[in-house]
């Protein structure tokens, strides 16, 4: 049988709320990856290290036991971020990243930022303190196309934040167009991206051709097929400024399933499986390894894991819901046929 084995991995880019949800999506992600990054953006917004560190906690207790899975933690900038937070989170060993979510932008982000420019202390601090900063880049402009919000965001604000900050090291999250590849390509190493299994698989047909699907549905949202194929370029391409982050956002599937359906892909599941495929389609699965194993680690200065994950050539039905009756979330590519799959020993 055909397999590919490689170091454990790591997703730099994850959703796991708190709660019921914790607990269904935990294990998926503790059986594939050794560390992720985990996103702030609960109600209310985890904003101080000391609401991380019982966060973190909390996803601990959810981690199956027997396996071995380190959470990262990350802070949500706001308008009201202190600099003494800044330094706190960069003294923490537990706190590895802020995140900044323009205001009005996707999944729980009113807490966010709406005025980018009033923030640039807060900046000043962060790349002082050498902490990460990790970018929703989409502008939240209600008259700006829904599908140029990430190019418009590049130009109007991201420029300015790298020439103003040089040495602040910045993950611009979940690219998904051509202009954002060549934007990190073109930026000294401080600037890197992470890539979705679901921005490099489909494009903007998943959602709309032959009926509105809303699993397909997330921010920023997919593309056209010019995109994904630069993407799949991008990630494949063996250049670090390009690594794993899943972005898997778990909804309640009657949350996304609704005549306002909220965004995110649950990819969780079947994560590593859906990045071989796309890595396998672009002939490019000899890269999967720098991508989704060596590029973020190297870029968050942390030690590459140790042990390997093997997936082998093996074709599965992913369930169509996972989660109790009254708390099911859908994942992608639900009850469809996938051709790698992890095994565990
Ligand atoms: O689709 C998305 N869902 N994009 C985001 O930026 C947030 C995420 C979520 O938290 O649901
Ligand atoms: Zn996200």
């Amino acid at each position: 049988m055909k397999t590919i084995t490689i170091t454990r991995p790591d997703d730099w880019h994850l959703h796991v709320r708190n709660g019921a949800i914790l607990k269904t999506v935990m294990p998926h992600t503790a059986k594939q990856f050794a560390r992720a990054i985990i996103m702030p953006n609960l109600k209310p917004p985890v904003t101080s290290v000391a609401q991380a560190l019982i966060y973190r906690e909390e996803i601990l207790q959810a981690v199956p036991a027997g396996l071995d899975f380190m959470p990262l933690m990350t802070l949500y900038l706001t308008g009201s971020t202190s600099a003494d937070e800044i330094k706190m989170a960069a003294a923490s060993e537990h706190v590895h990243a802020f995140k900044l979510y323009p205001a009005g932008a996707t999944t729980n982000s009113d807490s966010g930022v709406a005025d980018i420019k009033s923030i640039y202390p807060l900046l000043a601090a962060l790349e002082k303190h050498d902490i990460p900063l990790l970018i929703h880049g989409e502008v939240t402009d209600e008259a700006c196309d829904i599908f140029d919000r990430e190019r418009v965001f590049i130009d109007k604000y991201l420029n300015d934040i790298i020439c103003n900050f040089p040495e602040l090291r910045i993950v611009v999250e979940h690219v998904t167009t051509t202009e954002a590849v060549d934007f990190v390509k073109a930026c000294g190493n401080t600037v890197a991206a992470t890539i979705t299994p679901q921005h490099l698989l489909f494009n903007r047909n998943a959602i709309l051709a032959g009926g509105i699907k809303p699993h397909y549905y997330c921010l920023p949202i997919l593309k056209r097929e010019s995109h994904r194929l630069a993407l799949v370029k991008a990630a494949s391409s063996g250049n670090p400024k390009f690594f794993l982050g899943t972005d898997s956002a778990p909804h309640l599937s009657d949350l996304k399933e609704n005549a306002c359906g909220c965004a995110g892909c649950y990819s969780a599941h079947a994560a590593l499986e859906l990045y071989a495929e796309a890595f396998e389609q672009g002939d490019a699965l000899h890269k999967l390894e720098g991508f989704a194993s060596f590029h973020g680690a190297d870029f968050y200065r942390l030690p590459r894991n140790s042990g390997t994950v093997t997936l082998e050539k093996a074709s599965w039905k992913v369930p169509s819901t996972y989660g109790e009756n009254n708390l099911s979330i859908t994942p992608l590519k639900a009850n469809e046929e996938l051709s790698w799959k992890l095994k565990l020993d």
